[in-house]
């Protein structure tokens, strides 16, 4: 890779990428790192006020649909790597209305390949291109088996499609252009900065405005959940020493039903609030099942264990009190996120 590095991370306004943003400024000093984002509902400055005025830090406000200014951006910074977030990201959304995934997930990527490719001409071998992606590209699980990285795509769901979509042009780009790509697929993300469309962050809302937690079908959906920091380290893990046009599941072997989450999460904000035990758990309505709902996730992730030596640092129970508390101390955050455009989403799905 290059000696200087001027990173190009997209997305670094939103819920992931605000972690990963923060890991690499604050660790890597001597990397410039630019945050590349168009600030959807799902993006917010906010999330990185601790950064502001530092030296190796630079916000972009871009669009990455468009063609042009990605070029120019590339261009005009020396972008010597990518590290790429930027996404729609919640599938209810891409049920409603699938077109601005096909937009930012699909020609977006597309749109930075391109950007990359020119950039980089003549010294392919020195840059590198990090795809971030999803479990979801493999589909659905029965209740036995792991996805491994070998498994075939399978999407579901018009958001799975579009990052399955996005995946394939990486590794095109790799075949095709011998662009040096690197893609990871990860699990179920929760911690603080999440935004609260999403269930953890919901229903801890939910929870403490005493409004109803609409959990879908019966609950008995399975997700691998990670705490997001660990995302984040396993990103800087992959970065650094990943192999190139390889790809690495991420995920915490942390398997859980829909259910049973959101009755731990009653638990801890009834200790949490002093309410008298089992009174939030009232606040369970069991809703319309969310179209063709994907059954269960669940990551393998012993390559990047053994190849990489990556591993979780926290423990399921103690990540959601960290969680929770976050969320608790960011009641402001929470206020102003939740006001808007977000109560008008809200109505409608919930209606
Ligand atoms: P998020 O929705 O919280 O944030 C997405 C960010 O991308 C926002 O800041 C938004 O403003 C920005 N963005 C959206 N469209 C854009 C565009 N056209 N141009 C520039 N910026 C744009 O998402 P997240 O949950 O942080 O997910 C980040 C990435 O990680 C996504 O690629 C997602 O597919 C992947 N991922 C997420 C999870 C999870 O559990 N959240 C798990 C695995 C993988
Ligand atoms: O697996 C990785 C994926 O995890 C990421 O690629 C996505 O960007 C991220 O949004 C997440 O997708 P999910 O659909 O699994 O996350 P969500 O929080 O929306 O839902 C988690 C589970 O909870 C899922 O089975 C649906 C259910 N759910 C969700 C909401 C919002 C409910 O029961 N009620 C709800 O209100």
């Amino acid at each position: 890779m290059a000696d200087k590095k001027n990173i190009l991370i997209t997305g670094g306004a939103g819920f992931i990428g605000s972690h990963v943003i923060r890991l690499f400024v604050n660790s890597y000093p001597d990397y410039q790192i630019y945050n590349l984002d168009s600030l959807t509902y799902a993006g917010n400055l906010e999330n990185l006020k601790d950064l502001e005025g530092k030296q190796n830090y630079t916000f972009i406000k871009a669009d990455i649909t468009d063609q042009d200014l990605m070029h120019r951006v590339f261009n005009e910074n020396g972008i010597t790597d990518v590290i790429h977030l930027a996404a729609e990201s919640h599938v209810d959304r891409s049920i409603a209305d699938p077109t601005a995934f096909i937009y930012t997930n699909v020609i977006g990527t597309v749109n930075l390949l391109n950007a990359a490719r020119k950039q980089w001409e003549g010294k392919l071998d020195q840059h590198l291109f990090y795809h971030v992606s999803t479990d979801e590209v493999y589909g659905s699980l029965d209740n036995g088996g792991y996805f491994l990285e070998t498994t075939p795509y399978d999407p579901q769901s018009p958001y799975s499609a579009s990052k399955a979509s996005s995946d394939h042009f990486v590794r095109a780009f790799a075949n095709t252009y011998k662009l040096r790509t690197v893609i990871s697929n990860c699990s179920n993300n929760y911690g603080p900065n999440q935004f609260p469309e999403k269930l953890i962050p919901l229903c801890i809302h939910n929870i403490k405005h005493n409004k109803p937690l609409p959990v879908y079908g019966k609950g008995e959906n399975v997700r691998d959940w990670l705490f997001v920091i660990d995302h984040a380290r396993a990103i800087d893990v992959v970065f650094h020493k990943g192999k190139d046009n390889e790809t690495y599941n991420i995920g915490g072997f942390n398997e859980w039903k829909n259910i049973d989450i959101v009755r731990t999460l009653c638990k801890v904000m009834d200790k949490k609030m002093g309410r008298p035990e089992g009174e939030s758990e009232k606040l369970i309505t069991f809703v319309k099942d969310r179209a063709g709902h994907d059954l269960r996730y669940a990551i393998d992730a012993n390559k990047i264990m053994k190849e990489l030596g990556w591993e979780p640092s926290l423990q399921f129970e103690e990540g959601l009190e960290k969680t929770v508390d976050w969320y608790l101390a960011n009641e402001e955050w929470l206020q102003r996120v939740t006001s808007g455009a977000y109560q008008d989403y809200y109505d409608k799905q919930y209606s």
